[in-house]
């Protein structure tokens, strides 16, 4: 098995130093929703997915295509847009829904992480959704790995931070790589204590408070299901594709 040895984690894209990522392969996760939701959008059948900052960029984007190409989706504060096509729930976006489509998203953290990473060499797009499919990506590259958790308005996520220490744990078998940076071994540390029932654990954290009312618990268990799909999101000039 290849050996990874230089892995380093940022808890929230408000402390990625971009310019850290140059020649760097970034992975950015926001488990609840955006990047289980970009998974299965692609693994579904979307064409591509353009990430925006915000709702005027996604306005400015539009004019990019003809009214039957592309579908504007996205999130504020967990809540579908008004006049948004679909929200951030990953269980819209099924294959008549989004099939041949470019979709136009904007969500709270995660597309402004995916951005953020625009510097590195490479960027993919991790969820629990397509864990082995990254781990597996990931061992061809035998330059730094930064996994970038996208959290929640500068504060830390448990769930991003549990997958970034679960795809530590895979990356090593089971053991710490050598040179993980603190972020690493804080991750590795806390998917020791809590990987054993993700999704139990992932429903006791702050955002699937915030989400209750308005997301289903079948949805967070949705974002816990370990390995659905084996592509691989990649971000490059703009555009996510397979
Ligand atoms: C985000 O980008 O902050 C999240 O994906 C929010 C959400 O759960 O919709």
């Amino acid at each position: 098995m290849p050996e990874i040895n230089n892995i380093d984690v940022y808890f929230t894209q408000q402390s990625v130093q971009e310019e850290a990522l140059r020649g760097k392969t970034a992975v950015v996760i926001d488990v609840l929703r955006a990047t289980t939701t970009i998974t299965t959008a692609l693994s579904n059948g979307a064409r591509q997915i353009i990430p925006v900052e915000d709702m005027s960029e996604a306005s400015r984007m539009i004019h990019s295509f003809d009214s039957d190409q592309y579908l504007l989706c996205g999130e504020k504060d967990g809540k579908k847009i008004d006049g948004y096509a679909l929200g951030n729930s990953p269980l819209e976006y099924t294959e008549d829904t989004i099939g041949g489509k470019t979709i136009i998203f904007t969500t709270t953290n995660g597309t402004k992480a995916i951005k953020k990473t625009s510097i590195a060499l490479n960027t993919y797009i991790a969820s629990f959704v397509n864990m082995e499919a990254v781990t597996q990506k990931l061992f061809a590259h035998d330059n730094e790995i930064v996994l970038v958790c996208s959290g929640w308005k500068g504060r830390i996520s448990f769930e991003d931070s549990l997958l970034a220490g679960a795809l530590i744990h895979s990356l090593g078998n089971g053991i710490l790589p050598k040179n993980a940076k603190d972020g690493a071994k804080v991750a590795f540390g806390l998917y020791q204590k809590y990987g054993k029932d993700i999704a139990s654990e992932v429903k006791q954290s702050d955002h699937a408070k915030r989400l209750k009312g308005f997301v289903s618990e079948e949805e967070i268990e949705y974002c816990c299901d370990v390995d659905k799909f084996s592509v691989v999101p990649s971000f490059a000039d703009g555009i996510i594709t397979t």
